[in-house]
């Protein structure tokens, strides 16, 4: 969609369409003329909405200005017009509490609302409406300036296209989508202003010493590989590393998931999608931090080959590892790639991971998980992403639970001997490989629950939400603006 700025009243405007938003069920505003409502009952309520269909006008209730309501409202408005024969639609300006960020949810809201994916399908939905006029006539009579404007734009299409890239890779089907398939949509990002691209292969793997990564491997006809991504600005302010969990399937191994509960698992990779959104996203938005992207590519399946439960792994920083399960692998691949990163440095790290069903039963579909060490930086993670339009919350461990991956014949054990609190012992693992100093730059993120969408939601179609990519971008936006 192409969104034009038009510095001009909303009646000066030809468009084939129109929409308006009803704030906090105010009727009575001078945009809106009750006499179109006679014979409905629309009362302007947070996600109602009408569409007048000889005028092409649509009305979306919203409670307030805030960033999530408007995105809603915006994807709302998207899914109404779809329905008609627009190709242009016009919207005026509502500004919020902070410059420009009503407008660029509302971008954000059509952007992410008109994803599809319907590649496989011989069928094409073909939606008419491709221009988005917006009219710097305001709303509340805050006129925002045309730069302003400009910036919400961008902003919101660098938003919410890394968002629809994450989609589209966890999306594609398992088959067509392999670790090789990871490292040409990587590649790809090269041709991005200061985005460079490594990729290691299994002979790397093995004279990195990799040993649990490699052991997760083993059973797949399909080699590994380990992606490192760079965006490097001039003059960067941080170095930030992000680490993807990429399991382009996993079946669970010997430990074989459940015929129904393995459907979906091509989502494992969101980990992975999660950084190359990122990566994508921090070089259109011109972030000024030096930012790796590093991924684990491979899949989990079964064959004679296959690691096994009793299995003692070594891993890439030799801590012994005895397999239980081999379901638990994402952590086998993150624990390598963790150690790995720490090699370059990092002022933060955060890795990303659709890693526990046990996440998803704690805080069910909507919401990832924030796990670490360091209390305040989750809490402080939690806090700069609220607007992003990821839901999310701080997930802290304890005395109790950090002691539950004893083993007796290895250094730790790959699941913990409790069946509860599974999403923070996996996170517990995780930080037995994250170095002494760099626990309190560390940040995991669970991510099972948004990642792959069974029942739409909001502006969520059914698959793939590109989670992880808004919630970490606007994280890093806020920390860029400096306290
Ligand atoms: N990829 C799964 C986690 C998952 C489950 C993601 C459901 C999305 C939806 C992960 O590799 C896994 O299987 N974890 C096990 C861990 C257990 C064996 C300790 C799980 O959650 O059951
Ligand atoms: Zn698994
Ligand atoms: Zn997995």
């Amino acid at each position: 969609m192409k969104f034009e700025i038009v510095d001009k009243n909303l009646d000066k405007i030809s468009a084939d369409a129109s929409v308006t938003f009803v704030v906090d069920g105010d009727m009575e505003h001078k945009w809106i003329d009750k006499k179109k409502f006679k014979n409905l009952e629309f009362k302007g309520e947070s996600e109602s909405a009408v569409l007048l269909s000889e005028s092409l006008e649509v009305f979306v209730g919203v409670k307030s200005l805030d960033y999530e309501e408007l995105r809603l409202g915006a994807s709302k408005a998207y899914s109404l017009l779809k329905t008609t024969k627009a190709k242009s639609v016009k919207v005026g300006s509502y500004l919020g509490k902070c410059k420009y960020m009503s407008m660029r949810a509302i971008v954000e809201g059509f952007e992410l609302g008109s994803y599809e994916f319907d590649k496989y399908k011989s069928k094409k939905s073909n939606c008419n409406l491709k221009t988005v006029k917006l009219s710097t006539q305001s709303y509340n009579d805050k006129k925002i300036p045309l730069q302003d404007l400009q910036e919400a734009i961008d902003t919101a299409l660098a938003l919410a296209s890394s968002t629809n890239l994450a989609k589209d890779v966890v999306n594609t089907p398992p088959q067509d989508f392999t670790p090789l398939s990871m490292e040409k949509e990587a590649k790809k990002l090269e041709k991005l202003k200061n985005v460079s691209c490594k990729s290691y292969d299994e002979k790397f793997l093995k004279k990195e010493g990799m040993g649990a990564f490699l052991a997760v491997n083993r059973a797949s006809a399909l080699p590994p590989r380990l992606i490192h991504l760079l965006y490097k600005p001039k003059n960067p302010k941080k170095r930030i590393i992000f680490v993807g969990k990429g399991l382009t399937y996993d079946s669970g191994g010997l430990s074989l998931k459940p015929s129904t509960a393995m459907v979906t698992m091509k989502a494992d990779k969101s980990g992975a999608a999660a950084v190359l959104g990122i990566i994508k996203g921090a070089s259109e938005l011109n972030l000024p931090f030096e930012i790796h992207g590093i991924i684990g590519a491979t899949e989990n399946m079964i064959g004679g080959d296959a690691y096994k439960p009793d299995d003692v792994l070594i891993a890439r920083n030799k801590k012994s590892i005895e397999v239980q399960n081999t379901d638990a692998e994402g952590r086998l691949v993150l624990c390598d790639c963790l150690d790995y990163a720490q090699d370059f440095k990092p002022d933060l790290l955060i890795d990303m991971a659709t890693l526990t069903g046990a996440c998803v039963v704690a805080l069910g579909e909507f919401t990832n998980g924030i796990l670490g060490v360091n209390e305040d930086l989750q809490y402080d993670f939690y806090k700069k992403t609220k607007n992003s339009g990821e839901l999310s919350t701080p997930l802290y461990s304890n005395r109790y639970l950090d002691k539950t991956l004893k083993s007796e014949i290895a250094d730790i054990c790959n699941i913990s001997n409790t069946r509860y609190g599974g999403a923070i012992t996996a996170g517990v693992f995780l930080s037995n490989f994250v170095r002494d100093e760099y626990k309190d730059k560390w940040l995991h993120l669970d991510i099972a629950g948004p990642a792959f969408v069974q029942k739409p939601w909001g502006y969520n179609q059914f698959g793939a939400s590109g989670a992880g990519v808004r919630m970490c971008l606007n994280y890093l936006l806020e920390i860029a603006k400096g306290k």
